[in-house]
C-alpha cells in the first residue's frame, strides 16, 4: 500500500518515542522507504541504532554528519523525495517550534522545507496538551493543513488517566495510508484492459497502423494492479515493458485483438478497451513476400467491432463496460451515441492531442448522459479517475 513512497519519521523527546519503532516497522512492511530523524532529546530515550536497524537508513540527528556527506543537502534531497512527514511523537515543545517556525534542529529544518504532506501524533501530560498556548498552536497549524492523529485519553507516563497518550502504532500507520497510500478497493476483482494501436498487415513488411502509444491503457492496466486488481491486458504496443504483476497478451491486428478479448473476456469483472482497434483493413491475399509494383491501390473493408461485440455479449450481466471515443470533431454528441450504440457504461472522451503524449485532457459520460470534464492531467492520474467509476459501478 506503500509502495515507492518515501516516509520521513521525526521523533522527538516524550517517553512515547519507543513506539515509534513499531511505526517505523509497520511503514516498511508496507513498502514505504523510511529515514528517520530524530531530535536530541529523543536521543536520549532512545538509541538512533534501533531505528536505523528498523528503517534500513541511517538516522538523521545532525544535518553536519559525515554519514550524510553522501546526500547533497539532506534535509532538502529527502525531504523532496517524501511524500509524507509524520512526527511520532509530538512533543509540545516540537508542536510549538513548528508552528512558530523554528528550524534550529534537523527534524524542524526538514518540516520547514518540506512540502510533503505531515501527520503530527502528539504525546504530552495532559495539562501542558489542555495550556492554551498547545491549544494555540495545534489551531494554528490545523489551519495550515497539518494533520493529527490523537492524542488519546489513557494511562499517562506520569500516572495520570487523561487526554494526552500517543495514538497506538496501527492508528498512525492507518491515517498515513489514508493521506498518502494506494487503496486496495480492486481487489479480488479481474479487469480486462486494451491498449495500443492494432497493425493491419499489407505485406510481410509493410503495415497499416494509428497513432496510438498504448500509454493510457498501460496506465490503467498499472494502476489497477496496484490497487489490488488481477489484470489481464492485450496490447497491441509490445515494446513498452508489461506492468509488474500484470498478464500481458500481445496482439497485432484488430483480429487477434478480437479473439484474445474474448478469450479473456468471460472471466472479467470489468473491461477498458483503451484501445485504438483499427477500423479498416486493407483487403488483399495474404502476401507471402514483399510487394514491388510500382504503384499500388489498395481497397479496404471495416475491421470487426469489438466493443459493439461485446456489448452485445453483456445483456444484463453485472460485468462493467468502459469504451473510450477518440473525436476530432462534436467530440461529446459522437461519443455519447457510440455509448449508446455499443451498450457501454462509461465512455471516456478525448481528442487527437493525447496520442504519444504523457497527459491526456478528457470528459467522461455515464449510462445517465450525465458528462464530467477533466483537465490535462498525467495519464496516471487519469487512471485513477477511470478506476474510480469502476470500482463504485463494482460496489
Ligand atoms: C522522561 C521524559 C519524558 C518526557 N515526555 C514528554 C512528552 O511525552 N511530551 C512532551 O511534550 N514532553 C516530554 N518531555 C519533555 C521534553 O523532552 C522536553 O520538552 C524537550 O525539550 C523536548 O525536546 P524535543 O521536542 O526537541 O524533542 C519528557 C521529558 C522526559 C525527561
Amino acid at each position: 500500500m506503500l509502495k515507492d513512497k518515501t516516509i520521513i519519521v521525526g521523533v522527538s523527546g516524550s517517553i512515547a518515542a519507543y513506539k515509534a519503532c513499531e511505526v517505523v516497522s509497520r511503514l516498511k512492511n508496507l513498502g514505504a522507504e523510511v529515514w528517520v530523524v530524530m531530535t536530541d532529546e529523543a536521543t536520549k530515550l532512545i538509541a538512533p541504532l534501533t531505528f536505523r536497524a528498523l528503517s534500513g537508513n541511517p538516522v538523521i540527528t545532525d544535518l553536519f554528519a559525515e554519514e550524510l556527506t553522501k546526500l547533497p543537502m539532506p534535509h532538502v534531497f529527502l525531504t523532496k523525495k517524501a511524500s509524507l512527514m509524520v512526527i511520532t511523537p509530538g512533543t509540545a515543545n516540537i508542536i510549538g517550534k513548528i508552528a512558530g517556525g523554528i528550524a534550529d534542529d534537523p527534524l524542524t529544518t526538514m518540516i520547514l522545507a518540506s512540502t510533503a504532506k505531515k501527520l503530527i501524533a502528539p504525546a504530552m501530560n495532559c495539562e501542558m496538551w489542555r495550556n492554551p498556548i498547545i491549544v494555540e498552536n495545534v489551531e494554528k497549524l490545523k489551519g495550515l493543513k497539518f494533520e493529527f492523529s490523537g492524542p488519546e485519553k489513557g494511562k499517562l507516563a506520569c500516572g495520570d488517566e487523561d487526554i494526552g497518550r500517543m495514538s497506538e502504532p496501527e492508528e498512525i500507520v492507518e491515517k498515513v495510508v489514508e493521506l498518502i497510500g494506494i487503496r486496495q478497493d480492486l481487489k479480488g476483482k479481474r479487469i480486462l484492459v486494451t491498449a495500443g494501436g492494432t497493425k493491419e498487415a499489407i505485406d510481410p513488411v509493410r503495415y497499416i497502423s494509428n497513432r496510438s502509444s498504448g500509454k493510457m491503457g498501460y496506465a490503467i492496466a498499472q494502476a489497477a494492479r496496484e490497487r489490488g486488481a488481477s489484470v489481464t491486458l492485450i496490447s497491441a504496443n509490445g515494446h513498452c515493458p508489461a506492468p509488474h504483476n500484470v498478464k500481458r497478451v500481445k496482439v497485432e491486428s484488430a483480429q487477434e485483438m478480437l479473439e484474445a478479448v474474448l478469450r479473456h473476456y468471460s472471466e472479467a469483472d470489468a473491461v477498458v478497451m483503451a484501445a485504438a482497434v483499427g477500423d479498416y483493413t486493407p483487403k488483399l491475399k495474404t502476401q507471402n513476400s514483399k510487394l514491388k509494383t510500382k504503384e499500388l491501390t489498395i481497397q479496404f473493408g471495416q475491421t470487426e467491432d469489438i466493443l459493439k461485440i461485446i456489448g452485445k455479449q453483456k445483456g444484463r450481466s453485472q460485468k462493467v463496460l468502459i469504451g473510450f471515443a477518440l473525436e476530432t470533431e462534436n467530440m461529446i454528441a459522437n461519443a455519447k451515441k457510440k455509448l449508446v450504440e455499443k451498450k457501454l457504461d462509461l465512455i471516456v472522451a478525448n481528442d487527437d492531442s493525447t496520442f504519444n503524449s504523457d497527459s491526456i485532457k478528457f470528459s467522461t459520460i455515464d449510462r445517465k448522459g450525465e458528462v464530467k470534464d477533466y483537465p490535462q492531467q498525467a495519464k496516471a492520474q487519469a487512471a485513477q479517475v477511470i478506476l474510480d467509476n469502476i470500482a463504485c459501478m463494482l460496489r
